[in-house]
């Protein structure tokens, strides 16, 4: 008995908003605008720059845009369903948060430590694409980087490590650790960029689109589509990264769900238009190399569009790092601060007053394994995480409804309980479309996960007796 007591522990509802309001000493500045540009700046990103090329070359074929239909399909269900927990609870929030204020102490933490290492995975598959661009605007300059720092070892001869993935895990490390307002400071501007990027993707490249390329539009099959969108499911997330600016929002309760929306509606939107003019433009087979987008620009002779395309990319999938690097170190400090993990490393830097030593821990793993594991390696690590975190999502919903129905909700997630059943129906799709690799890392961290609460966590939460 003591034990289901320990794991159904939780936080609740009004405890969480009671903490919201406590903590606002932070300047409310954010509008609807500045939040849906957090969300797209953690949205849009290697996903639709890099995964949607070599998906289209070996899953998917020109029915990429099939793949992304069902990816955003799981999103958007989640999308509305975290709306819900952003009006309700806004905190600095994360599905870590929202789990343990609904599922209790050990969904919270299975959640917690799950996005934890899928936050700096994720950074790491962000920073190689980085790299993939730079490296194309390298060679497009004549100045390519000596062979042994183009990428990891095994993924061409010669090859040592990718050294610019390092460099740029680090110097973001480096930033957060230091100064955290950045992120907020550039990043309405570096949205724009991308997302001009996107738009030039689709403007310069329509009037070369020779449909007779989309045939055969699904040339792996059905299986080929839902295999691609397991892997395609990494662009469409990063939207409950805007949570995290619930403190600074002028007006969460109305603005944090509808941020959320839009920023996955505009993402959508920009992907499938991207998805047809690439397709469109050059054979589906010519797509899986490191900068899928840049490599058509040339092969259709537009150089200069590929320059201004690749810089872009560069300055804007940079945010994408920002924010998993920003949300890892984040999870970690409330694990620690709950008590779930050792109170050392919830402690904030005296005159950076940012967590530092989360931020430096999560910031050396991204570095090591961004030098050291190709892209399509380290892509196959990733999504089970976030697509555990939208299933816990989709299920706290449910269960809150019932639970407390009276709650004072800004925001209601519509069609109950159908979006978070088809949330959860589709997630549970996209994770049985995932290759054999990332079960196998799933489960191993998941089982160290259980060590570590049983051996610590579970005695030393604050909520514990
Ligand atoms: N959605 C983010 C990207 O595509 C993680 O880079």
């Amino acid at each position: 008995m003591a034990l289901i007591d320990d794991l159904t522990r939780r936080k609740s509802v009004a405890q969480l908003q009671s903490e919201a309001g406590q903590r606002s000493g932070l300047r409310r500045v954010l509008g609807l605008w500045h939040l849906t540009a957090i969300g797209l700046g953690a949205i849009i990103g290697v996903g639709i720059f890099v995964l949607t090329g070599t998906v289209a070359a070996t899953q998917a074929g020109p029915a990429v845009a099939l793949s992304f239909l069902i990816a955003g399909t799981a999103s958007a269900a989640a999308a509305l369903c975290y709306a819900e927990f952003a009006g309700l609870i806004p905190v600095s929030g994360s599905a870590y948060t929202y789990g343990y204020a609904v599922l209790g102490e050990f969904a919270g933490w299975i959640i917690g430590w799950d996005l934890l290492l899928e936050y700096a995975l994720i950074a790491a598959v962000v920073a190689v694409g980085w790299s993939g661009y730079v490296q194309a605007l390298l060679d497009a300059f004549g100045m390519p980087l000596p062979v042994w720092a183009q990428g990891a070892y095994g993924s061409a001869p010669g090859r040592l490590f990718n050294l610019p993935a390092v460099l740029v895990a680090l110097g973001i490390t480096a930033l957060l650790a230091v100064r955290m307002d950045w992120g907020a400071r550039f990043n309405t501007l570096i949205v724009a960029i991308k997302i001009a990027a996107a738009a030039l993707i689709v403007v310069a490249g329509v009037a070369y689109v020779d449909p007779s390329r989309w045939h055969p539009f699904m040339p792996f099959g059905m299986h080929g589509v839902v295999t691609g969108a397991a892997i395609v499911f990494f662009a469409v997330f990063g939207f409950d990264q805007l949570t995290t600016a619930a403190e600074e929002a002028k007006n969460p309760q109305r603005d944090l769900p509808r941020a959320v929306i839009l920023s996955l509606a505009i993402a959508m939107t920009l992907y499938f238009a991207i998805c047809f003019v690439l397709t469109g433009i050059v054979p589906y087979t010519t797509l899986n190399n490191d900068a899928p987008v840049a490599h058509a620009f040339t092969a259709i002779g537009l150089p200069q569009v590929m320059v201004a395309i690749s810089l872009a990319s560069v300055c804007g999938i940079t945010s994408v790092i920002f924010a998993n690097l920003l949300a890892g170190a984040r999870i970690w400090f409330a694990l620690s601060r709950d008590g779930l993990l050792p109170g050392w490393f919830a402690a904030v830097h005296p005159r950076w007053q940012t967590p530092h030593r989360t931020t430096v821990l999560i910031g050396s793993v991204t570095a090591v394994a961004a030098g050291l594991f190709p892209l399509d390696e380290l892509a196959k690590l990733v999504n089970i995480g976030v697509l555990g975190a939208f299933i816990v999502i989709c299920s706290a919903v449910i269960v809150l409804r019932r639970r407390q129905p009276g709650l004072q909700r800004p925001y209601r997630t519509p069609l109950m309980p159908f979006v978070p059943l088809i949330g959860i129906g589709f997630s549970c799709w996209l994770i049985w479309g995932l290759p054999f690799t990332t079960y196998l890392r799933f489960a191993a961290w998941l089982l160290i996960g259980l060590v570590v609460y049983f051996g610590y966590g579970r005695a030393h939460s604050r909520l514990a007796g």
